[in-house]
C-alpha cells in the first residue's frame, strides 16, 4: 500500500466489529486487502485467511458477494453472510462481512463498509492537513534562518563600515579641528572650533557604541567569551545592577559562529529585558560547557511576569523572547524561560556542541 492512511486501522476495525456484532448478535469480520481477517468478533479468526474474500480480491474483479451454505462446507471457518468491499481512492482496501441471512446481513454490511470508508477519508484529509502544516513549518524555519543570517550579515557590514569609515573620518575631523584651533589667533574663534571638536568627539563615541551594539568586532575576532565579558562589563558600569558572572570552565575557546552569535544575542536581549522590565538589583549570568553542550543561564531578582498571560496577549508585538527561542531552535538547542510575578526571571539555554 503506497500510503499509510490507506491501510485499515485494526483497532478501529475491531471497535466497529464489536459494535455491529453486539447489535446484531452475529459475527462480523473485517479483512485486509489480501483477505486476511484483521478484526473479528470470533477472536480466533484474526490472522486467518477468509478464502472466499481472498479469492474475490485475487481475481481483481471487486464485487460484493454472499457466502452461501455450500461455501460454508467448502471453506474452513467461513459462515454464511454478506460481504462488501471497502473502497478508498478507487482501490479496494479490504472487505467487511456480516454473517447471517441476506436480509439482515446485507444492509448492515453496506452501512459498515460506508462507515469505514468515511473514516478512511477523514483520516486522509487529516493526514494531508498535517502534511501541509509540516511543510509550512519547515518553510518558515528556512525563512527564519535566512532572515537571521541576512540580518546578522547586514549588521556586521554596517558595523564594519561605521567602525572603519565613519569613525576614521570623524577622527580626521577631530584632529583637523585641533590643529585648526592651534592656528587661529582670536580666542573666540578657538573656543568655537574646540566646541565643534568636542561635538565630533561625542559623535565618534556614539558611532562607536552603535557599531559595537550592531556587531561587536570582539565577537568575530576573539569569540563569545571575550565579547560577552566586555558586554557585561559595560552593562554593569552603565546600570546600577550587581552582576554575578560565572564563566567557570571557559577560556577563550571558539565555537561555531552561529552558536556564538546566538548566545551573544540572547545575552544582549536577556540583559536588555532586565533593564527595560525587571527593576532588578542583582543579575546572575553563567556560561559553561559540559562534554556535549554549552549552557547559558541569565537570572534576575526583578519583578518577574506572568508568562502564560504574556503568551496570550502581547506575544505578537514583543519579539525578544520569541527571537531568543527561535535562535536557539536554529542551532538545535533548548530554550526555557521561567518567570512569575514577584519572583524574578530565569532564562536557560542549552546548545549541543
Ligand atoms: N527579565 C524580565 N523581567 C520582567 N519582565 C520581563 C523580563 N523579560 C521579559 N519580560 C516581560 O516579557 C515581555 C516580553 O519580552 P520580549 O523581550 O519578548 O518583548 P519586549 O522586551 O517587550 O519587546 P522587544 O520586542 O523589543 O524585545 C516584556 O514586555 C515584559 O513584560
Ligand atoms: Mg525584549
Amino acid at each position: 500500500m503506497d500510503n499509510e492512511y490507506q491501510r485499515l486501522d485494526a483497532k478501529f476495525a475491531q471497535s466497529l466489529v464489536d459494535i455491529v456484532a453486539a447489535e446484531l448478535n452475529k459475527n462480523v469480520n473485517i479483512l485486509d486487502d489480501r483477505g486476511v481477517v484483521i478484526a473479528s468478533f470470533s477472536k480466533e479468526r484474526i490472522g486467518q485467511v477468509h478464502e472466499p474474500g481472498a479469492m474475490m480480491l485475487k481475481s481483481g474483479v471487486i464485487k460484493e458477494f454472499y457466502v452461501t451454505k455450500a461455501d460454508e462446507l467448502r471453506f474452513n471457518g467461513v459462515r454464511t453472510g454478506f460481504n462488501m468491499p471497502i473502497m478508498f481512492e478507487n482501490k479496494c482496501v479490504g472487505v467487511i462481512g456480516v454473517t447471517g441471512e441476506l436480509k439482515t446481513s446485507e444492509p448492515y454490511a453496506r452501512l459498515a463498509a460506508r462507515f469505514v470508508e468515511a473514516n478512511l477519508q477523514s483520516n486522509a484529509r487529516q493526514e494531508k492537513l498535517v502534511g501541509a502544516l509540516k511543510e509550512k513549518e519547515e518553510l518558515q524555519f528556512v525563512f527564519l534562518n535566512k532572515i537571521i543570517r541576512v540580518q546578522e550579515e547586514e549588521r556586521k557590514r554596517i558595523s564594519r563600515e561605521l567602525h572603519d569609515e565613519t569613525s576614521q573620518s570623524l577622527t580626521s575631523i577631530i584632529v583637523g579641528l585641533r590643529v585648526l584651533a592651534e592656528q587661529v589667533k582670536g580666542s573666540g574663534e578657538r573656543e568655537k572650533i574646540l566646541h565643534m571638536r568636542d561635538l565630533a568627539r561625542t559623535t565618534l563615541e556614539a558611532v562607536h557604541d552603535m557599531a559595537v551594539e550592531l556587531r561587536p568586532v570582539l565577537l568575530d575576532d576573539l569569540g563569545l567569551v571575550a565579547a560577552a565579558q566586555k558586554y557585561i562589563a559595560n552593562y554593569s558600569k552603565q546600570y546600577n545592577i550587581v552582576m554575578h558572572v560565572e564563566f567557570n570552565n571557559l577560556s577563550r575557546e571558539r565555537f561555531a559562529t552561529e552558536v556564538e552569535i546566538a548566545l551573544y544575542r540572547i545575552l544582549q536581549e536577556g540583559l536588555t529585558n532586565i533593564v527595560k522590565h525587571a527593576k532588578a538589583t542583582e543579575v546572575w549570568v553563567s556560561l559553561y560547557k559540559t562534554q556535549t553542550k554549552l549552557i547559558l543561564m541569565i537570572n534576575d531578582n526583578g519583578v518577574g511576569f506572568n508568562l502564560e498571560l504574556f503568551k496570550s496577549t502581547h506575544s505578537r508585538t514583543s519579539l525578544g523572547i520569541y527571537g531568543m527561542s527561535e535562535r536557539v531552535a536554529l542551532v538545535e538547542g533548548i530554550f526555557d524561560i521561567k518567570s512569575a510575578v514577584g519572583q524574578g526571571t530565569k532564562i536557560f539555554v542549552e546548545i549541543p556542541l
